[in-house]
């Protein structure tokens, strides 16, 4: 079975990746990425030479090259996680994240329309997406996969009408679909723009701690690897045709999480405790700001029998473990480009 994994270079899809192609040595595990700044072949150093593997380096957006890596490879599933995937980025420059997140889930999903034709059978799109297309919750309630979309950020808008456009393919085509909308991902190999890998680093580096407006947002922390395995179950027991929301059962004020975090970084690194705190600044909030999600995810854990296995404070000890001994990976992504994509985000703050 030839198994397109699409953004795999990337924080979930290498974990993903990884997964599969040590899960199932009956799978050829295809990886098609674009290599932009947020992915990166060293997340995957320990697998590139298992026979059941292949990286493709292509754009999702250039139509030539998916239609012909399909017709080559006649891929019998789809997981698809490339994508623009940063708020801030996506509030700076919308239009790369229209052509990726949407343009891109298009092409991709025309590509594997035209393959099966109607022979569907024992074929799967998996579209990857995020508890952001619901918008904001107030103080109480959860995300269900009944809410109704309303995304808040370019970014959101954007995987909004991805999901849109695959259910409309499995309505219109026929074609088999499954969705799942996660909440926050943390982990090992996250680009250091996203706010724990961030702190990390300015934790390690003695910066400031750039807090958007009162620290008092919330979100739903799910630590990567069971977010891999979540993947793993809907991808081959899922219903085709379903949405699946996927969240880590763990809510967290902003302020309160980088608090606990600083008081890990100072344990681990020995500094006295406190030396952390000292370094969070309040800054300029981010403009739509969504004020809190979380996810009720008894639907996966009902039918599929999913659940996080790690708690949230071996999850974040295990990823500043992982950072602390990785400089070198931190140090390489955030050289060059990134730098000045640091310095123009928090000039202001
Ligand atoms: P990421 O930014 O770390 O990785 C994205 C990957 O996609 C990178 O390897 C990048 O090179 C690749 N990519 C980008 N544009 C491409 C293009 N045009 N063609 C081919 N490859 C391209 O993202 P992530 O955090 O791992 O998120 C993966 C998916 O999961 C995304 O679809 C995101 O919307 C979704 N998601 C993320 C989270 C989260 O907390 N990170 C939560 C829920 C859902
Ligand atoms: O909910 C799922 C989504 O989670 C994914 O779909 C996105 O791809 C992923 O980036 C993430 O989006 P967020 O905007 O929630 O993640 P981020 O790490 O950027 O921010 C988390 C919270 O921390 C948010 O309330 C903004 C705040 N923040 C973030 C940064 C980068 C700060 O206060 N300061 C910062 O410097």
């Amino acid at each position: 079975m030839n198994i397109l994994i699409t953004g795999g270079a990337g924080f979930i899809g290498s974990h993903v990746v990884r997964l599969f192609v040590e899960k199932y040595p009956n799978y050829h595990i295809f990886n098609l990425d674009a290599l932009t700044y947020a992915g990166n072949l060293e997340n995957l150093k320990d697998i590139e030479s298992k026979s059941n593997y292949t990286f493709l380096k292509g754009d999702i957006t250039d139509e030539f090259f998916v239609n012909k890596v399909f017709e080559k490879y006649k891929f019998e599933g789809v997981i698809h996680l490339a994508a623009e995937s940063h708020v801030d980025r996506s509030i700076k420059d919308p239009l790369c994240f229209v052509k990726t997140n949407v343009i891109g889930s298009m092409i991709l999903l025309n590509a594997f329309k035209n393959t099966w034709k109607d022979h569907f059978e024992n074929k799967l799109f998996y579209h990857v997406s995020t508890d952001e297309v619901y918008g904001t919750l107030g103080q109480i309630g959860l995300f269900t996969e009944t809410t109704s979309y309303d995304p808040n950020s370019p970014y959101s808008a954007s995987k909004a009408s991805s999901d849109h456009f695959v259910r409309a393919y499995g309505e219109t085509y026929n074609m088999p679909y499954v969705i799942t909308n996660c909440s926050n991902n943390y982990g090992q190999n996250q680009f250091p723009e996203k706010l724990i890998p961030l702190f990390i680093n300015n934790i390690i580096n003695n910066k400031p701690l750039p807090v958007y407006g009162d620290g008092n947002y919330t979100r739903d922390w799910l630590y990567v690897k069971d977010h891999a395995i979540a993947i793993d179950l809907v991808f081959h027991q899922g219903k085709s045709g379903e949405t699946y929301n996927i969240g880590g059962f763990n809510e967290w004020k902003n302020i309160d999480l980088v608090k606990l975090l600083c008081q890990q970084m100072d344990a681990k690194l020995n500094r006295a405790e406190g030396t952390s705190e000292k370094l969070i600044t309040y800054v300029k909030d981010r403009p739509g700001h969504d004020l809190r999600y979380a996810i009720d995810a008894s639907k996966i854990n009902k039918e599929l029998g999913w659940k996080p296995s790690v708690t949230f404070e071996e999850g974040l000890k295990k990823t500043i473990d992982w950072y602390l001994n990785n400089e070198e990976w931190l140090n390489s992504v955030t050289s060059g480009d990134y730098q000045l994509y640091y310095e123009k985000q928090y000039k202001n703050g």
